[in-house]
């Protein structure tokens, strides 16, 4: 099937089932519900995150996805949440929101499927206010090696059919060079999925001055 089909018809299922699983829901609920203030979600594509934002502390809700398909599912999520939300089809690379807006920036399973996580990450610094907090939550480089030897074989494979989802990228040291300070930090492999596939960071990070 030609690359363009595929990733418009086959990826975003392939992304709604794989992000909705069990242990994963686990992981969102653990994070997503940390978020304060004026909110921004990096590839808020599918809307899965939206029902789990704490409506008594997020003040306002905005989002990006370049994926047109995963963007519908983000809008029909936020009417369903019934909140007004500000969602825009665009890349990270090029956040279209300005300077020290937000509160709180969120990033679940999205650093893996970027072009570029430096500039991602650099732009999500750039939007956060000073003393605002990062949450994220992704899965990347094993720190085992064995399994991280099987994760740089694969992911040439995995990549294409998987709209571009790495599995050989660190999470929590890509934070920390990217200049935020990661005030909490966890990870773990999740029962039910391959480890090459299975190694989750999560935490929160903070942008200093
Ligand atoms: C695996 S899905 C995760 C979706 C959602 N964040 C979640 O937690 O379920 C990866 C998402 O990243 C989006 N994406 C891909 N490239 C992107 C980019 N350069 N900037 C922002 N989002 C991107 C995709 O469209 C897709 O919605």
């Amino acid at each position: 099937m030609a690359g363009g089909l595929w990733d418009r018809l086959v990826v975003p299922r392939l992304i709604r089932c794989a992000c909705g699983q069990p242990e994963i829901m686990e992981l969102r609920r653990q994070v997503v519900p940390l978020a304060r203030g004026a909110v921004f979600e990096l590839g808020c594509g599918g809307g899965i995150n939206q029902p789990l934002y704490d409506g008594a502390a997020v003040t306002s809700f905005a989002g990006i996805d370049p994926s047109p398909q995963l963007m519908a599912d983000a809008r029909n999520a936020a009417q369903a949440r019934g909140w007004p939300a500000t969602l825009r089809e665009a890349v990270g690379e090029a956040i279209p929101f300005d300077d020290a807006s937000f509160d709180t920036v969120v990033t679940t399973y999205t650093l893996c499927s970027v072009a570029d996580p430096a500039r991602v990450l650099a732009e999500l610094r750039r939007i956060l206010r000073p003393g605002g907090q990062l949450l994220f939550l992704e899965h990347g480089r094993a720190p085992d090696a064995d399994v991280a030897k099987w994760q740089r074989r694969i992911e040439p494979l995995w990549k294409p059919l998987l709209g571009g989802c790495h599995l050989t990228r660190p999470v929590a040291d890509a934070v920390r060079a990217a200049g935020f300070a990661v005030e909490r930090q966890d990870g773990r492999y999740i029962p039910g999925t391959p480890r090459f596939a299975g190694w989750m960071e999560w935490g929160v990070a903070s942008r200093a001055a």
